[in-house]
């Protein structure tokens, strides 16, 4: 990793990636295999990716593990993503925690068609790794966007009608503290494998700004060498939040 992090500009390394790891099912059917394969071969992946993250210096890395219209799928491929994802908690949990990675989960963990076996998993994998520094691991599970900005509409709503909140107060401020992890600072950089271009329903009040950078590699296939091309692209960009371009009028006679 040191030799490809090299190609970066250490100063402007983006503090928080999310990435939308798609593609599993297509790197299994081009192989012949069931879907499931294709889920399974992503967690090599993504581990290699969390060491990445840790070498980078990245603060906060958030992956779409499960989006609240995954339900819609095969029974069998869901409950296999459920089980999944139990197992993989159980297995990794004290290596990520000897990583000094923090797990946080954010969705809709009220859904009662989450087995409890997960949301338990869950639980203890946030406890045992509340203390650690080093990374941020926040996995989307359940999770999406359109139902955490609902989720916090319906508590600013509570907290009107009980009278400790007046309605002329709530601004963008009251909202982002009523999402699910409201000390998780908003994405820098966005990163879409295997080639579709939208969001999916993800961090959509949080990527109001972020940089998104789309590559056709399938989620299976991603590692630290084309993460590294990702963060490079970002580091081309230019972030303007919506301000001029800089230096575009310093010789606009107009403007002087
Ligand atoms: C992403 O891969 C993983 C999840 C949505 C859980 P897909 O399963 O969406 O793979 P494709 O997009 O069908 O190839
Ligand atoms: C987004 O991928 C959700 C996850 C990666 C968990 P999908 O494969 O579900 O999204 P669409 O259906 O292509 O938009
Ligand atoms: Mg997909």
């Amino acid at each position: 990793m040191s030799d490809l992090a090299a190609l970066l500009d250490s100063e402007r390394i983006p503090r928080h990636v999310a990435i939308i790891m798609d593609g599993n099912g297509r790197w299994a059917n081009a192989r012949g295999l069931h879907r499931t394969a294709g889920h399974a071969r992503g967690e090599p992946a993504l581990f290699d990716i969390v060491h990445g993250a840790l070498d980078l210096g990245i603060e906060w890395l958030t992956v779409y593990t499960f989006s609240t219209e995954n339900w819609g799928r095969d029974p069998d491929e869901v409950a296999f993503l459920m089980e999944f994802n139990v197992d993989l908690l159980e297995r990794r949990r004290d290596e990520l925690d000897e990583l000094g990675v923090r797990v946080i989960f954010i969705g809709d963990h009220e859904d009662e068609r989450i087995p409890k076996a997960v949301l338990d998993r869950m639980r203890i994998a946030e406890e045992q790794t509340a203390g650690n520094t080093n990374l941020n691991m926040v996995y989307a599970f359940n999770y999406g966007g359109r139902t955490e900005i609902a989720a916090a509409a319906r508590r600013i709503a509570e907290e009107a009608a009980s009278g400790t909140l007046d309605p002329a107060d709530v601004d963008e401020g009251t909202i982002a503290q009523r999402l699910y992890c409201p000390e998780m600072p908003d994405p820098d950089l966005v990163i879409r494998t295997s080639g579709e271009q939208r969001t999916s329903n993800y961090l959509l009040w949080e990527a109001a700004y972020s940089e998104y950078v789309f590559t056709p590699v399938l989620w299976p296939d991603f590692d630290q060498q084309e993460l590294v091309r990702c963060i490079a692209e970002y580091q081309d960009r230019d972030r303007r939040y919506g301000g001029a371009i800089d230096g575009i009028f310093d010789d606009d006679p107009a403007q002087s």
